[in-house]
């Protein structure tokens, strides 16, 4: 099937590893122009370098901090200079939960306000900058990036960041449906990528368990029996990016792998 994304322009935050890099390189496997952020520059730019490699196309480096308001400006002017304009942005950037204990006992104040600068503020600020150059041409896709535990009761502040996500998924999409700009949102489940023995040791040292059996719990309770990797995810964002996803709007589609028994209608 071709996704009709040649040439479109795309901001992907967080593109420096894991499910960000995996989506930018999905894009630019379909000939998108992308745009990637993360904080830490030399990481970024070899991203970039490899995805260059890998694809073929061009994938633009651009240091930013999506918890800092003044940041997301410079980001997003840089990358609509550099490609033109911004087709497409994958909210992506942020903490992945699991390493700090976030139950009532262990959550902090801090922890909470951080992810919500980041998150829920970083998304929304991301959105508001690129909105304009969407509605100029008249097309624009938005996709967020949440989590499993927007669902699943436990882990309080990813749980508040990841429901916020989804709330603010479905008032975006609302407004801007009519300006051809949709918005939509992905859970991911537990994903392989290439931080995964790093993010569970944490988990893995409170539970009194090794990295490797604390994966195989994880996967007892997926229903393809495994976690899903970054590449599974991206596939589904490209889709979500292009124009034939036009009938998905406001949605959030989980792709865990299939976790848990509730009947989400
Ligand atoms: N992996 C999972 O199992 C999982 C599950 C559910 C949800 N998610 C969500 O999926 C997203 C990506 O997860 P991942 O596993 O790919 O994470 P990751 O491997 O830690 O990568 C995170 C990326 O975001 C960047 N980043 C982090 N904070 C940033 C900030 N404030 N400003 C700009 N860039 C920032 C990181 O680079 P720098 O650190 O250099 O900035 C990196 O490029 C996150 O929002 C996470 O909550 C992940």
């Amino acid at each position: 099937m071709d996704l009709k994304l040649e040439d479109k322009r795309a901001l992907v935050t967080g593109g420096s590893r894991g499910i960000g890099k995996a989506i930018a390189r999905q894009l630019a496997r379909e000939g998108v122009k992308c745009a990637i952020c993360a904080r830490t520059e030399d990481a970024l730019k070899a991203a970039a370098e490899d995805l260059e490699r890998e694809t073929g196309r061009r994938v633009l480096p651009i240091v930013a901090d999506i918890s800092q308001a003044d940041s997301i400006k410079r980001l997003v002017d840089s990358a609509s200079a550099a490609l033109g304009g911004v087709d497409i942005l994958v909210n992506n950037a942020g903490r992945v939960s699991g390493g700090v204990a976030e139950d009532f006992a262990g959550v902090t104040d801090d922890l909470i306000l951080r992810d919500f600068e980041e998150r829920v503020l970083g998304y929304l600020r991301c959105a508001r900058a690129v909105v304009p150059l969407m509605k100029s041409t008249g097309w624009g896709r938005i996709i967020n990036v949440g989590g499993m535990a927007a669902r699943t009761a436990g882990a309080i502040s990813a749980g508040a960041r990841n429901a916020a996500t989804v709330h603010l998924t479905k008032s975006l999409a609302v407004e801007l449906g009519r300006w051809g700009i949709n918005v939509n949102a992905i859970h991911p489940g537990a994903t392989v990528t290439e931080r995964l023995g790093e993010r569970l040791s944490g988990r893995a040292a409170r539970r009194g368990v090794t990295v490797g059996e604390l994966t195989q719990q994880i996967a007892a309770n997926v229903s393809i029996g495994r976690l899903v990797t970054a590449e599974e995810i991206a596939y589904v964002a490209a889709f979500l990016a292009s124009p034939l996803s036009v009938g998905i709007n406001g949605e959030v589609i989980a792709v865990s792998g299939g976790v848990g028994v509730a009947v989400h209608y």
